[in-house]
């Protein structure tokens, strides 16, 4: 038994001896083989895409860790804050570098007024507040003409600081402008998460003070939400990134990926599901119904997770503490009902289904006053961390334009048909 693979071409008879090296073998190596000959893989359920030394998943043992740390340490002792600088940087800041860190995001926090008035205020009344964002993200780019100079190191610091720090605003009126209320300008005496509750909810008061422990729920949830390595939408920021696009349209893309229902959209798809079911009596015919194939259980499974999602289970105790402050969320019960039918399900269990995060979050933000159509754009406000960290680790490492290759089914050569003739 050796811990390598011998691959032989039986077109030549030549063969070759792969190593197995953490989990998996070099493609370079197949490729000194095989030369031409590609690998079928949609989806790239058997593909590493890059090498990364930013967040590890266990998907067998349900772990989770950004640069080493556990995700438990982090959602316990961290802010989000912190978190991003460590994501970027590969360590936890000083005290001295989080207090420049803290500042610098704090004092780029407020977007051009034309963003505002000309662009944002240009978008239909009903405007999903994701697809708001998606744009504005991009519209960004226009207004930041040197974030093309990504090879200076400067210029990629100015930018990043940028994006997390404006993410919170751009979000925050996505969602006021589709009640028609007025835009709430940042606050530089608030942490973070606070004035993104300021800019959210603020009326009249001079000063908007958020309950501190719904405010330290949503820092968790944001440290939660902060990187997940080479999901759909990181894959995206890394494939926009890699032609060497500006970092405010790669993330933009990534967004856009994030927004569908099978990624970031989940969230949203759980609440209308568990609108939809109703009473926990209907829970078990529901069940049924997905196993009949009529849809999926929304906030179940994982490409990774087999056993459970770790940020779902601190997602589950983040949920108690907020309940203690709102109230108990009305459709709590059915999730857990829901949770536990299929749980002992072998439908689910054969097919390792498990809650992932997307499953109990919703349930949070909707307790919190949330509406659900922004419960994406509360994903994607600290997942630019860890888009922004994969981005400037994927400059770093000099990769070749993403460029995959392809199993062509179409037809073969055939002759121009003059339209008459058709
Ligand atoms: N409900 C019912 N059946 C499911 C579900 C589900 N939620 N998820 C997977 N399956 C079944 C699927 O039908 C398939 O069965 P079979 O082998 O009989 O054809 C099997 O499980 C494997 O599913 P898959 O679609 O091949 O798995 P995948 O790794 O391609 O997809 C997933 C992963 C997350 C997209 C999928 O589980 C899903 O659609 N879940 C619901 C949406 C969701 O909660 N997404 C949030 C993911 S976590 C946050 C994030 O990434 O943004």
């Amino acid at each position: 038994m050796a811990d390598s693979v011998t691959i032989t071409d039986n077109r030549t008879g030549k063969s070759i001896e792969i190593p197995i090296e953490h989990g998996g073998v070099d493609g370079a190596k197949w490729k000194e083989l095989l030369g031409n000959t590609w690998f079928y893989d949609p989806a790239f359920t058997s593909t590493a895409a890059t090498s990364s030394a930013i967040t590890d998943i266990d998907g067998d043992n349900g772990i989770l860790r950004y640069r080493g740390y556990p995700i438990e340490q982090l959602a316990e002792q961290s802010t989000y804050l912190e978190v991003a600088y460590l994501l970027i940087h590969g360590e936890l800041p000083t005290a001295e570098q989080n207090e420049v860190w803290t500042q610098d995001i704090t004092y780029h926090t407020f977007i051009h007024e034309n963003m505002r008035k000309r662009f944002l205020e240009g978008f239909h009344y009903d405007a999903h507040p994701m697809g708001m964002l998606v744009s504005a993200v991009a519209a960004l780019s226009t207004f930041y003409d040197n974030a093309k100079e990504i090879q200076d190191p400067e210029v990629r610091y100015r930018q990043i600081v940028r994006l997390i720090a404006k993410m919170p605003t751009l979000a925050a009126a996505c969602h006021r402008f589709s009640l028609g209320m007025p835009f709430v300008y940042p606050d530089n005496e608030l942490t973070f998460t606070e004035n993104f509750l300021s800019m959210m909810w603020k009326i009249a008061e001079p000063h908007y003070e958020a309950d501190p422990a719904l405010a330290r729920a949503l820092d968790v949830l944001f440290i939660l939400h902060a990187d997940h390595e080479q999901n759909c939408g990181t894959t995206a920021m890394r494939t926009i990134g890699s032609a060497h696009a500006d970092p405010y349209s790669a993330t933009a893309g990534a967004a856009a990926a994030l927004y569908g229902p099978r990624h970031g959209g989940a969230n949203e798809a759980v609440i209308k599901m568990l609108t939809e079911i109703g009473s926990i009596d209907e829970v078990p015919a529901f069940v049924e119904s997905v196993k009949n194939g009529e849809g999926r259980l929304q906030g179940f499974g994982h490409r990774v997770y087999k056993n459970f999602d770790p940020r779902a289970t601190i997602i589950k105790q983040t949920a108690d503490e907020v309940f203690a402050v709102t109230g108990k969320n009305p459709l709590l019960d059915i999730a857990l009902k829901l949770e536990e039918v299929a749980l002992a399900d072998d439908y689910f269990i054969s097919r390792k289904l498990y809650p992932n995060v997307d499953f109990y979050s919703g349930l949070i933000y909707q307790a919190m006053g949330f509406p659900t159509q922004i419960f994406t754009v509360l994903f994607a406000i600290p997942r630019t961390a860890g888009w922004l960290a994969h981005w400037v680790e994927l400059l770093e490492q000099d990769q070749r334009i993403a460029r995959p290759r392809q199993l062509y089914t179409g037809l073969g050569v055939r002759d121009y048909v003059p339209i008459d003739n058709r």
